[in-house]
């Protein structure tokens, strides 16, 4: 396969006004949820990236009727908890992590079998974490050595579970309630404590299809057996794609940039809180309630930024947003530390070390810790990046280019596709002298 690279020519400032693509987390759960819910769901503003377009294609292959996404508008003829059918082959989730461990759960209360594959990178991330509490409940999840995909899932009843999740993530917490729809209401609650607030995209949209779940403190608790009805889904842009833009209107001297009607959930905002709180002028505004997510329009003017030690507590609310946030820190006055962001080592890629090998090819001053990093402000210069197939490192890279001193390539960024289709287009939009060849 031909390799896709971005290369960026130094400067240059952003400027508009522009709605970056879907949200990834709420996309794949309209899919999700709608398929098993009574009735019709309909959805407008649906990502139409790799990733959320495999749960589409796996939700076919179980037997959905979906209709095909144009302008972000799709419906899904939901099928109840209980219509979903055996699929003729492996279910492949290509990069998509969400898809993968989310399906997990609802697959693991199905009476029938099912096998989930991925690309090299999703075969090499660690499923234990799933695999382990559905089995707690009953499942019979297979996984290769190591923990891995190929996952074979088998039939069996499942049992409701009080279970301390080890780490903040929403994906085993997510997983772990689509199981729990498939326990008997009889045989009591599912009880989820998080170690730490995680996204909960998830919880909301279960409300917002009709099922009872409540929130206690840090602890989640369903119990199977009811129903979800089709609803309507108005998908916000998605914060996780907007961070780069926050960030390169932050570093490039004279931007000012518009973001309109992106998702502001506060398990979602802490790229927003860090960046603030290195200097960045970022404001809201038209802030209201969409379908249970709060939305706004944010817009972000340049700012000096200076260094920071990155609260503990903001780390799981900006999980996706550290490629982008090293940018910052590389463009800002003084020393940034981060730790506690282990996680960030088992992602699409390793992000702390893809992301500073990049750091060091620009010249920036970095100490790589097992759980973080320690990154000191500087001059960027140019040269050759290795994304590894990680989308949010290549587009990371890609904004650094407006305060580079040389260009930079990007090699490897084949990827963006899964979460942000266009966004070389609406980068070159509002500014960002960027060229995308196969070579
Ligand atoms: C996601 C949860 C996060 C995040 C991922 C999307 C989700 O993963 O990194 O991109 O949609 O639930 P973890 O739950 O592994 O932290």
């Amino acid at each position: 396969m031909n390799d896709l690279v971005f290369t960026i020519q130094p400067g240059g400032l952003l400027e508009g006004d522009i709605r970056v693509p879907g949200d990834k987390s709420i996309s794949h759960r309209s899919i999700i949820l709608g398929a098993i819910a009574q009735g019709t769901t309909s959805v407008e503003g649906f990502l139409e990236g790799e990733d959320s377009l495999a749960t589409l294609r796996a939700f076919r292959d179980l037997g959905v009727t979906i209709n095909d996404v144009t302008n972000g508008n799709t419906e899904i003829q939901g099928v109840g908890l209980h219509g979903l059918t055996e699929p003729v082959g492996p279910l492949d989730l290509g990069n998509s992590g969400t898809a993968m461990r989310l399906m997990c759960g609802l697959l693991a209360g199905q009476s029938f079998p099912s096998v989930l594959i991925g690309d090299d990178s999703l075969s090499n991330r660690p499923m234990g974490r799933v695999a382990e509490p559905l089995n707690a409940m009953g499942a019979d999840v297979r996984l290769q050595a190591g923990g891995l995909a190929p996952i074979e899932i088998l039939p069996s009843r499942l049992q409701p579970v009080d279970y301390a999740m080890p780490v903040a993530s929403a994906q085993i917490k997510s997983c772990l309630l689509l199981a729990a729809l498939y326990t008997n209401q009889s045989d009591g609650q599912t009880v989820i404590t998080e170690p730490a607030p995680c996204r909960d995209h998830t919880e909301r949209m279960l409300r917002g299809f009709g099922y009872e779940i409540s929130t206690e403190g840090s602890s989640i608790s369903m119990s199977g057996g009811g129903t979800l009805t089709g609803c309507h889904i108005d998908v916000p842009a998605d914060i996780s794609s907007a961070a780069f833009y926050m960030v390169g209107a932050s570093i490039a001297k004279g931007s000012d940039l518009m973001l309109r009607h992106v998702g502001i959930n506060p398990t979602r905002t802490g790229v927003i809180n860090i960046l603030q709180e290195m200097g960045a002028d970022i404001t809201f505004e038209n802030k209201q309630i969409v379908g249970g997510e709060p939305v706004a329009d944010i817009r972000v003017r340049y700012a000096p930024l200076k260094g920071i030690n990155i609260p503990a507590e903001q780390v799981p609310l900006a999980i996706d947003e550290f490629p982008a946030l090293f940018i910052a820190a590389s463009c800002a006055q003084g020393t940034t530390v981060l730790s506690g962001a282990e996680e960030l080592r088992v992602k699409e890629s390793d992000r702390i070390q893809v992301m500073a090998d990049g750091l060091a090819q620009l010249g920036i001053s970095h100490d790589v810790r097992p759980d973080g990093i320690v990154i000191e402000g500087g001059k960027l210069g140019g040269g050759e990046i290795h994304s590894h197939g990680d989308h949010r490192i290549a587009m990371a890279f890609a904004m650094a280019g407006l305060r580079a001193e040389q260009p930079i390539r990007i090699l490897d960024c084949e990827n963006v596709a899964t979460s942000f289709p266009g966004f070389s287009d609406l980068a070159g939009k509002t500014g960002l002298s960027m060229k995308v060849s196969e070579e």
